[in-house]
């Protein structure tokens, strides 16, 4: 529907209106006419009606057409007026123009002259607000396309941030996947495990726990970051402690909340073999909890399948490992077996250089060599003629001689098995003496490895104590004394005193 234009017509000359209404109105129906005859009529009627146009004498009888001008303007200033003037007053007409007039129209005038200029006027009306709607349709879009831009510009700042903590992360897990692969030293692995995950999730407290093997729904803590008040090294916990609860029937990770103390919130997960058999449990806990795990379940996932699969494998090692000690104990077993006085030697010296190095601060991994090399000390032996064993008195020199070969024979059988290699050297020097009178090299005071050092004190003590073919056992008491003079010659000083205060102390 066509738009219907508004037109008031303002004169004191009633015929002049009624004629100039009837014109219009039959000029086009799209006319709405109204009509007043003086200016403070006109005024009133501004606000109501509206016009679009606005056809006046300049001269009316209360006040000047140029106030009815001024107060149109100040309504609507695209409102279109036209003022009707006598020749007398066509100076105030151009100075009505200059003030926003549309034109003005001198008396007497055509009907046709009316009805053009009122056309003209009211097509600059409509042009003007077209122009104004378009403008203000290009503002608004303009704004929308700013707002989008803008938005589209946190977006991808957001996603860009997102991508390059991935990207970090994620060579951060290759990193640590690479060198956990390149690592076959459990201890060394737990260490890594530990370390990559405070990296990757930004966490302190990490926990590595794994299943005991005499009761597997026992777990124990075996390595340990942080979690204080809630976890020990070397704890024992059961599958029915709360952190196990969902875990236990779900096996997928589980995130566990806490209301009470630092920690609040555990993110749990089960290490498992290859054939899905779990042999342990990761946790990592949040403190801060500005940023949940639940984000990061995902990446704890592939975390947890890199260590399982790194632990795994050591733990296969080891089991290879164990394998062969225990073939190469069968024959140091067979040898102590045809002589009372040495059954069991080897492995009471293994136990007490273990519990020698863990006071002296060695590492696990330290503590298995040495309990390797405490094993193994003598297997050299069965490469020695029994007669020379087990006389029943002192050696001759020559059979001395003979007997210092179980050194090299016992390298020789471990030499080619590269777990036991750092073991040569405990084994090479357990017959060194600490003032570089013993054999084979002459070794003294700290250039003996210190497993070699441990080793020699358990061996003797564990000789002497016990029922031997030339000579009868000591007490304890006589023992250490025997122990005590060779202290600095025979024996390391610092590591016997230490080893009576073990012996007096736990009656070993
Ligand atoms: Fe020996």
């Amino acid at each position: 529907m066509e738009e219907k234009y508004k037109i008031l017509i303002v004169d004191d000359e009633e015929a002049l209106v009624l004629f100039l209404a009837k014109l219009l109105s039959q000029e086009s129906p799209d006319y709405e006419i109204r009509t007043a005859y003086n200016g403070e009529d006109a005024i009133k009627m501004l606000e109501g009606f509206s016009p679009d146009c606005i056809l006046q004498d300049i001269k009316l009888p209360d006040i000047s057409g140029i106030e009815v001008l001024k107060a149109a303007k100040a309504l609507d200033e695209d409102v279109q007026v036209i003022m009707m003037t006598a020749f007398a007053s066509i100076e105030t007409s151009i100075d009505a123009v200059k003030m926003g007039a549309y034109d003005y129209i001198l008396k007497p005038f055509k009907a046709e002259q009316i009805k053009m200029v009122v056309k003209n006027a009211l097509t600059k009306r409509r042009l003007l607000r077209e122009n104004k709607r378009l403008l203000e349709d290009l503002k608004r879009a303009n704004k929308e396309l700013q707002i989008a831009h803008e938005k589209l510009k946190i977006a991808k700042a957001e996603v860009d941030k997102e991508l390059e903590e991935k990207l970090k992360i994620l060579s951060e897990l290759h990193k640590i996947s690479d060198s956990l692969n390149e690592e076959l030293d459990f201890e060394k692995i737990c260490g890594g495990v530990i370390e990559g995950a405070q990296k990757i999730f930004s966490v302190q407290d990490v926990a590595l726990l794994f299943n005991q093997e005499e009761s597997p729904d026992n777990l124990v803590v075996k390595y340990l970051n942080g979690f204080d008040g809630l976890m020990e090294s070397g704890m024992n916990l059961d599958f029915y402690h709360p952190f196990f609860n969902k875990l236990k029937d779900q096996r997928t990770p589980q995130i566990i909340e806490y209301q009470e103390g630092e920690i609040k919130e555990i993110c749990i997960g089960l290490l498992q073999t290859s054939k899905m058999e779990p042999f342990g449990t990761f946790m990592i806990g949040n403190r801060n909890n500005t940023e949940s795990f639940a984000k990061k379940m995902e990446l704890f996932d592939t975390y947890l399948n890199t260590i399982s699969i790194a632990l795994q494998n050591s733990i296969l090692l080891d089991t290879l490992e164990r394998s062969y000690v225990d073939s190469l104990l069968a024959l140091v077993k067979a040898q102590e077996a045809k002589d009372r006085s040495i059954k069991g030697h080897s492995s009471r010296i293994a136990r007490m250089s273990h519990v020698m190095g863990r006071r002296l601060g060695l590492s696990e991994k330290e503590l298995k060599i040495l309990r390797y090399a405490a094993l193994l000390h003598d297997i050299g032996k069965i490469g020695i003629r029994e007669y020379i064993l087990e006389k029943p008195a002192e050696l001759n020199k020559e059979e001395y001689e003979k007997i210092k070969e179980h050194i090299d024979i016992g390298i020789e059988i471990i030499k080619p098995l590269k777990f036991l290699r750092e073991a040569i050297p405990i084994i090479r020097h357990h017959h060194e003496n600490y003032d570089g009178t013993g054999y084979p090299d002459g070794l003294s005071g700290e250039d003996i490895p210190l497993g070699a050092r441990i080793l020699a004190i358990c061996d003797v003590y564990d000789s002497i104590t016990n029922e031997r073919v030339y000579s009868n056992k000591l007490t304890k008491e006589e023992a250490i004394n025997f122990l005590k003079k060779y202290s600095g010659t025979k024996f390391d000083p610092f590591i016997l005193e230490k080893f009576i205060k073990v012996i007096g102390h736990e009656g070993a």
